[in-house]
């Protein structure tokens, strides 16, 4: 697909997805969404790729919400599909088998906040702003947003955030456990490339087991969760990655995964 909505680079095992429209603070219209679905499933297919970060072009913004012209004039039919199509291609991120890492360096409002959400790790600049603003235009987060900011802050932060409509800033959104960690502007990039260097060396069948674990896990019961967790556990037993993993320990050494 010719990409004309995102840049992607690919490196030592990480691939970084920027959304480029920075004159319009990546906001997602359909095309850059049908793009990101494209490079997502292509992303996914790339054994060369273990991990993956998700920024925005330019200073200002991560993204800031669906396409606000493209929202106007949606008839009810339309946006049924509009949201299922947006939650579809969130849910698959959320789903990778390879870690997921938003670099959220400026505004992550609406459906950029609901990207973010998405994510297994976000990292954010300290000017960065995340909220979800979608009250103030007559409509509610319709990407995922009402599901998965509960799930990760509680029902009050999620409510009061959701029907402020307020951006928080990013020390805010740390203390509420919304953010992994906080770099200041120019240390943004570098801190989020040490987070993907170590899941781009770590053993691929582990970090596949704790992401669905976890992500799979927190959807179901108790005994479910743990059931996956048991499956996980005994695949990565039966890797070569496990036995490098325990002999380097035992022989002092740092480990070399092979994803075998
Ligand atoms: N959809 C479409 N265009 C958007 C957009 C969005 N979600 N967010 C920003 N833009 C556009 C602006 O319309 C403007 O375009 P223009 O230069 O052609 O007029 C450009 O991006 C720059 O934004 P601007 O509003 O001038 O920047 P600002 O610094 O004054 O304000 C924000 C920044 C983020 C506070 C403001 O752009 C905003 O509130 N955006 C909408 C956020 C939102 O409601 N998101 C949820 C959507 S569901």
């Amino acid at each position: 697909m010719n990409l004309k909505n995102l840049l992607c680079e690919r490196a030592d095992g990480v691939a970084t997805v920027s959304i480029n429209r920075p004159d319009k603070l990546n906001a997602l219209n359909q095309a850059t969404l049908a793009e990101l679905s494209w490079l997502i499933t292509d992303l996914d297919n790339d054994s060369n790729t273990r991990v993956i970060v998700i920024t925005g072009a330019g200073p200002k913004a991560f993204v800031a919400g669906a396409d606000i012209t493209e929202i106007n004039g949606l008839s009810s039919t339309k946006a049924h599909q509009f949201s299922r199509e947006g939650q579809a291609l969130m849910q698959r991120i959320e789903q990778l088998s390879k870690p997921v890492i938003a670099m959220i360096n400026g505004f992550a409002l609406g459906g950029g906040m609901e990207l973010a959400l998405a994510c297994h790790l976000r990292i954010a600049s300290d000017s960065a702003r995340l909220g979800l603003p979608e009250i103030k235009l007559g409509i509610l987060p319709g990407f995922g947003g009402t599901q998965r900011l509960t799930r990760l802050v509680g029902r009050t932060q999620a409510l009061g955030l959701i029907l402020s409509g307020e951006p928080i800033d990013a020390q805010r959104a740390h203390a509420l456990g919304l953010i992994n960690e906080i770099a200041p502007p120019e240390d943004l990039a570098q801190t989020t490339q040490a987070w993907a260097t170590r899941l781009a060396n770590a053993a691929p069948h582990a970090v596949a087991g704790i992401l669905e674990s976890v992500v799979v896990g927190q959807e179901t019961h108790l005994e479910a969760g743990l059931a996956l967790e048991t499956a996980r556990f005994a695949i990565c037993c039966a890797t070569e990655d496990m036995q490098e993993g325990t002999s380097a320990f035992m022989e002092k050494r740092a480990p070399q995964f092979t994803g075998n």
